[in-house]
This record gives C-alpha cells, structure tokens and sequence, in this order.
C-alpha cells in the first residue's frame, strides 16, 4: 500500500503556503535578512511545536512567518514546496496563501503574490507541476480588512483562482463575510472556506456556508457528518470537502480515519490534503499512508480518494480529463 500511496497520481487542495516553512528555512532567511531568532537550531523550533487546538498552533504558524521579508523569500518559501510536492508525486496543487499575515507587516501585496507567481511558472516548466492559487482572508481580522484584500487582489486576477477564510475560527462565522464573499464571486472567484474541527457552533458554520455563502468546497468540514441534512445537501451539491488526516490528529488525537471512510461510502467527496506540511510534519504521502495505517481502506478507496480531488479541483474539464485518465491508467497497471 505505501509504494502504491507514493507512485499514484495526486493533486493537493488545502495547503497553505506559509504552513510549508520549514524550520531550516526559517533560518536560512532569518540569517539573509537579520532577524534574530529565540532558537538556536532547527531542532529547537520543532521541539517547541507543541500544538493541542487550533489558537496554540497559530500562534507559533504567525511567529515563523516574520522571517518572510522579500519577492525571493516567498519565492523561496513557494518553490520549495512545489519540489517536495513533485517528490510525493503530486500533479496539480491549489494553495492557499494568507497575504494579510504579510501586509500587516508591512509586505506589500505585490511582493508577496510576485514571488510565489514566479515559483509558480518554475514549478510548471521545471518540475511539471500546475498549480492555481486561492488567496484566504484571516477571519480574525475585519471584514473591511478582508475587503480591502480582495481589491488589491485583483489586478493579479488571472493568477488566483479562487478565495478561502482561514485563521482563529471562534466567534467568526463565515457571515461575518458574506459580503466579501458575494463580492468575490461577481468578480469571477471560487468560493471556499474552512470548518474547521471542532469548533464552537461548527454545524452553524459549515451550514452558513451552505445557504448564506454558497461556497464551492468546504476546507475541513469532517463534523458535517453529525446533521443527516448537512450530509444530504453535501451529496446533493457534489461539493468537494478537503480534509487533512494529520492536522485533524492534533485537535482529535485520530486521523479521522472512519469519519473518512463513512464520507467515501455516503458519497461525499473527501479529499486528502496535508494543510500545514513543515508544522504536522507530515506531507501529502505521509498523510495518506498513515490514514491507510489507521483505517480500513482498500485500494479503491485510495484511488477514489485521489480521484475525487480531481473531480473537486477548480480546472477546465479538459484539464481535469487529462489528470483522472493519468490516474486511471496507473490504477490499471
Ligand atoms: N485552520 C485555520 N487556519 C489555518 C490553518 C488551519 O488549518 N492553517 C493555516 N491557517
Ligand atoms: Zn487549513
């Protein structure tokens, strides 16, 4: 089952960019730029990865941030990624990037999305990855924040497919932003947001999402399972759910392994994603080889599993074709 998880076909949905830091990298551009560190080595960063809901690793996620200063560090911070993703066997990646966790400090937007756009185009041509960014709002910041974000984005129109809410999920319900959501999609944008696991009122939250915001995918969303009606609209709607085995394990000390399995056989369309890679210290193989540890998954599943990003992914149908005949054509051999 591992070779198998590690030669098939993947696309990748619920990534964030900033979540793909890893520990050497921080220093390596906190050396670049001189900025001074609380720790002395690497080893010592990744001892203090010490996460237990969802405040106490966004704290630490923001921190590490600082250390992105210039278009080459983002390009960086982008590019590597797309190398370890090709190392996974992974074809097609829509990642996430948090531009207000920069500009709050000063970053301009057109330093950030230039950087990762360059890394983009390398990716493609260098490494046969294809990717489309979705640019997430922090949900603990302002609407009119949010707002704002959404205006400065879209001069850089063609190269963000779509928008997501990320960040502290307490008392910040995907209403807060239906207006910059309703803005969003007259201007040509996908729709997704997270639902997190386990938060307050989250069968509120991913309902909202639902009636109120109309999203495209839900990020997250394994509680949907607790409504009989959530799960019906789901299905019905054939909306895509992008869930992250060992992210959720940090919150719910399980990989969700059976909440997985029951949404493959209620027919929702579960994907697996890694979401924060350098912190979970586990990518995308990682994540699908422990959850076929964990759980009772065959084959098929798996396949179905990868299959389903496809059918989920925000591509011409043309694209997509091309991506589930790939993966056909290794699941025949
Ligand atoms: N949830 C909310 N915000 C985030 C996450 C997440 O999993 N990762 C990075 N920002
Ligand atoms: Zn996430």
């Amino acid at each position: 089952m591992k070779e198998f998880i590690e030669k098939m076909p993947k696309a990748e949905l619920h990534v964030h960019l900033e979540g793909t830091l890893e520990p050497e990298h921080i220093f390596s551009l906190a050396q670049r730029n001189n900025i001074e560190l609380d720790y002395s080595t690497p080893e010592e960063v990744i001892a203090a990865y010490d996460f237990h809901d969802l405040p106490s690793f966004l704290t630490i996620y923001y921190a590490a941030m600082n250390v992105l200063r210039t278009e080459q560090d983002f390009y960086e911070l982008a590019y590597h990624y797309f190398e370890r993703a090709k190392a996974d066997n992974i074809i097609y990646v829509e990642p996430f990037f948090d531009p207000q966790a920069h500009t709050s400090r000063g970053i301009d937007f057109e330093t950030i999305i230039g950087g990762i756009k360059r890394a983009q185009e390398d990716a493609e041509v260098k490494l046969g990855i294809e990717s489309n960014l979705i640019m997430c709002f922090l949900r603990d910041m302002s609407a009119d924040s949010a707002m704002e974000h959404l205006e400065m984005s879209l001069p850089f129109k063609d190269h963000i497919i779509g928008v997501g809410l990320d960040s502290d999920e307490k008392n910040n319900p995907p209403e807060k932003f239906a207006e910059v959501f309703a803005h969003a999609r007259a201007e040509g944008y996908k729709l997704t947001m997270h639902c997190d696991v386990n938060q307050e009122d989250i069968l509120g939250h991913i309902r909202e999402c639902l009636d109120l915001i109309n999203v495209d995918r839900i990020d997250h969303g394994v509680n949907c399972l607790e409504d009989d009606g959530l799960v019906q609209e789901i299905v019905s709607r054939e909306l895509g759910l992008t869930i992250c085995p060992v992210s959720n394990r940090f919150v719910v000390q399980s990989l969700t392994s059976a909440e997985i399995k029951k949404m493959l056989d209620q027919g929702i369309k579960a994907t697996i994603n890694s979401d924060d890679p350098a912190y979970f210290r586990a990518y995308l193989n990682d994540n699908f080889i422990a959850l076929a540890e964990e759980g009772k998954f065959t084959k098929e599943d798996i396949v179905q599993l990868s299959r389903n990003a496809f059918d989920i992914a925000w591509l011409p149908d043309s694209r997509r074709q091309n991506y589930i005949d790939l993966l056909n054509e290794f699941n025949s051999n």
